[in-house]
Order: C-alpha cells, then sequence, then structure tokens
C-alpha cells in the first residue's frame, strides 16, 4: 500500500495512532488534575518501563492535558553526562520563564507577581535566559546558589499563587534515572514539602525500571510520594487493536492469520508494534494484509530491527563490555545475577563493575535490584542469539 498513507508511527516519542492499553495511568493523571481543581492534594506520577514501551509518549499526553486544564508546566529530559546537572538546571530555569509569559497575559494578583518574582529570581542566578517578564525580581527568594532551598522556595512560591486559581503547577521529567544526584535530592524534597502542605505542585516522570530505586535511594521517602505505574508490553487486545485500527480508518484489514503473526513479532511491545504495522502496510500490494504479507514483514522488518534498532545499540558497547551483554544472554530477558555473569565472563564479580557502570551509562542495561542486571531493551536477548556466530566476542579485550 502506498507509504505515504502508512499510518504508523515507529520513533521516539511520536504519537501512536491509538494510545492504547493506558487508560488506568490517563485516569490517574485526571484524578490528580481533578483533585488540583477542588483545592486538595495528591502525590505525584512516575512512570517506568523498559526502552521503547510507550513512556514518552505517555509522559507528553499527560503534558498536554495539563496544559489544556491550565497548569504551569515546565518539560525537562534529564541527560547523564558531565555538564547534566548544569544543564538539565539551565533548561528547568529557561522553560520557566517561558511558560510564566503566558501569565504575564492576564491581570495578576499579588502572589503571582511574586511568583513571577521568584521565578525572575532563580533564572538570574542561574543565568538561563535573558527574557523577561516585567516584574521586579525578588531578592533573596530562590537565588541562594543552594538548589534544594532554592526550588523549594521557587515551589511555594509559584505553587501558592497557582493554587490560589485552582491551578497547577508540574514539571514533566523524562529519563528522570538520568538526572544527577543532587538534582533529583532537590526535586524530591520539593516534592515532599508540597505534598505536606497541600501546594499544588507536582513531578510527574517517566525513566527505566531502575527510578523507583534511584529514587528512594536519593531520599527514603520517596517511596511514599508518588504513584509509581510500571508500564510494560500491550496485553493481546490491546495489541491487535492497535494494530487494526489504524489500517481500518484507512479501508484496509488484516486477515486473522496475518494478525496473529505480526502480534506473534512485536511480543506486544509498542515500538514494535509500530515497526512491524509500518512494515506490513508497505509490503502489502492489497488493502488486505494477507498472511504472506505478514510473513514477509515479519522476516523484513525483523532484518530491518536487527541492522538499526539492536544493532545500533550493540556498537555503542566496546569489546569487553559485549562480552557481558553476551554472558547476559543465557538468561533470556533476564534479569541476570551479576555474580552469575562474572562467572560465565571468567572475571571475578569485583571486575565486572566498571563494564557494568559502563553499559549502564550506555543506557544499554539496568539494575532491577542489587546483585542484578538486564537489558533496558526487549528483545536483546533474542538479537544476541540470533546473531550467535557473526557478534565474535571471543577472548576480547579493550
Ligand atoms: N499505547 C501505545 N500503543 C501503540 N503504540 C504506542 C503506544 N505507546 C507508544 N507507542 C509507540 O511506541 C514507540 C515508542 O514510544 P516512546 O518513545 O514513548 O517509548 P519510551 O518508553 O519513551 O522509549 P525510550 O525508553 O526509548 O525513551 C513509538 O513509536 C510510539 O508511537
Ligand atoms: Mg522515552
Amino acid at each position: 500500500m502506498l507509504p505515504e498513507q502508512n499510518p504508523y508511527s515507529p520513533g521516539s516519542g511520536r504519537r501512536p495512532p491509538e494510545l492504547v492499553g493506558r487508560q488506568k495511568e490517563l485516569e490517574a493523571f485526571d484524578t490528580l488534575s481533578a483533585r488540583v481543581g477542588y483545592g486538595l492534594g495528591d502525590r505525584g506520577i512516575v512512570l517506568t518501563g523498559l526502552r521503547g514501551v510507550g513512556k514518552t509518549v505517555l509522559l507528553n499526553e499527560m503534558h498536554r492535558r495539563a496544559e489544556a486544564d491550565d497548569w504551569l508546566t515546565v518539560r525537562l529530559e534529564a541527560r547523564r553526562d558531565e555538564q547534566g546537572a548544569k544543564t538539565v538546571r539551565r533548561a528547568l530555569a529557561r522553560e520557566l520563564v517561558v511558560a510564566a509569559r503566558k501569565l504575564t497575559r492576564t491581570s495578576l494578583t499579588g502572589r503571582m507577581k511574586d511568583a513571577l518574582g521568584t521565578i525572575s529570581s532563580f533564572n538570574a542566578k542561574i543565568g538561563a535566559t535573558s527574557i523577561e517578564l516585567g516584574v521586579d525580581i525578588s531578592t533573596g527568594r530562590a537565588d541562594s546558589g543552594d538548589v534544594e532551598v532554592d526550588l523549594l522556595e521557587l515551589v511555594e512560591d509559584v505553587a501558592t499563587a497557582l493554587g490560589e486559581k485552582r491551578r497547577g503547577f508540574a514539571l514533566f521529567v523524562d529519563e528522570m534515572q538520568d538526572l544527577d544526584a543532587e538534582t533529583m535530592g532537590a526535586l524530591i524534597a520539593a516534592q515532599h514539602a508540597a505534598n505536606q502542605r497541600d501546594w499544588p505542585f507536582y513531578i510527574v516522570a517517566a525513566g527505566l525500571p531502575n527510578l523507583p530505586r534511584v529514587l528512594t535511594e536519593t531520599r527514603s521517602y520517596a517511596e511514599r510520594l508518588f504513584n509509581y505505574r510500571p508500564i510494560g508490553k500491550l496485553a493481546r487486545d490491546d495489541a491487535a487493536y492497535a494494530l487494526r485500527e489504524p489500517a481500518e480508518r484507512l479501508g484496509a484489514e488484516y486477515e486473522p492469520d496475518a494478525l496473529e503473526q505480526l502480534l506473534d513479532a512485536t511480543g506486544g511491545y509498542p515500538y514494535f508494534i509500530q515497526e512491524f504495522g509500518q512494515t506490513a502496510w508497505d509490503l502489502a500490494p492489497e488493502r488486505t494484509i494477507t498472511a504472506a504479507d505478514a510473513a514477509a514483514a515479519v522476516s523484513y522488518g525483523t532484518d530491518r530491527l536487527d541492522a538499526g534498532f539492536f544493532r545500533s545499540r550493540w556498537e555503542r558497547a566496546t569489546k569487553s563490555e559485549r562480552r557481558m551483554l553476551f554472558a547476559m544472554a543465557a538468561d533470556g530477558e533476564g534479569p541476570s545475577p551479576t555474580a552469575e555473569v562474572a562467572h560465565r565472563m571468567t572475571l571475578q564479580p569485583s571486575s565486572l563493575g566498571p563494564y557494568r557502570a559502563a553499559l549502564i551509562s550506555k543506557g544499554l542495561v539496568y539494575a532491577p535490584e542489587h546483585g542484578q542486571i538486564a537489558y533496558t531493551v526487549p528483545g536483546m536477548a533474542a538479537y544476541i542469539d540470533r546473531h550467535h556466530d557473526d557478534l565474535d566476542v571471543s577472548g576480547a579485550t579493550d
């Protein structure tokens, strides 16, 4: 069928044609938002899951809803690099100023003016942007240089001003596990204070499955601060709907057997659904996607994923790190006990540390629990199995 009409959306953070199977998470956000409307408190939301399950898409949808409810929102993506802390704080200050500009259009209450002054002061200290908000800077508010103190003052002033109008203040943080420890601690502390004092400030975050652990290791009370929502593969019915519905809307359909084959190949993972759906559409000559079309799509789609999605990740690892990825594959989707992985590599567990750390910082593996390690991408073990012979890792050292 015509590629220019292809409805599927493989990619990072690309809104799918049908956002299926996430009603519970969206309801959790809608409840939070409704409670803010009543002046009531709630917890922030943390979405966790493997690569490609649809965390960013869901976070974006929650962000859209918050904007529609007239909240003051800031969207951030954490990054794990040397400049990480500085970059993310500058981004926070800049985005805040930009978001707050909208407020200047309405007639301002005294509290709101003060809040804008605090935002200006926070921004001036960090020196993120020269955009002005047309109010006096609140000297002595949010400008101590101590990120925890400053963030707390900022949240207090902004959230209480918005709370008067029954509006919320939210920070949408993607890849939160990559946030530097200091900023993470400051954000959790701000959420903690907000929860206790019923300020309508919420962190809505997304990250890898280790994020809840990182949060509680940073501040033990983080365990009770958030509504943790693990998201994963879609139930078979939902996955079937996600494949079928976009095609049917354009007058195309799947033979039942074709749909089953594709569902098996996707394993219910949203990213793979989009990828295989797109391939099946492109390979089908007629508006009915037959079993033969599906078989071709599974074969071609798998090759494409192997050459792109999986291979690019594999190549990010050094030779020694690849040995570790390889040794993990014996446990399938995992997790693997780190001691066992070291043993397979004929290494002492302590010698595994640097490889493990490097692979975590490259985003290829994560630690679900202490002493365990797992791939961040679904299907990595199967990829390694498929290419067992051409992924040479014997005796590699860097
Ligand atoms: N509920 C859903 N139904 C169908 N497709 C979806 C759904 N959610 C996301 N997708 C599709 O899955 C792909 C991955 O989505 P997204 O980038 O949000 O995942 P992610 O979890 O943020 O991945 P990463 O960890 O790599 O950032 C996109 O192509 C998106 O269109
Ligand atoms: Mg994402």
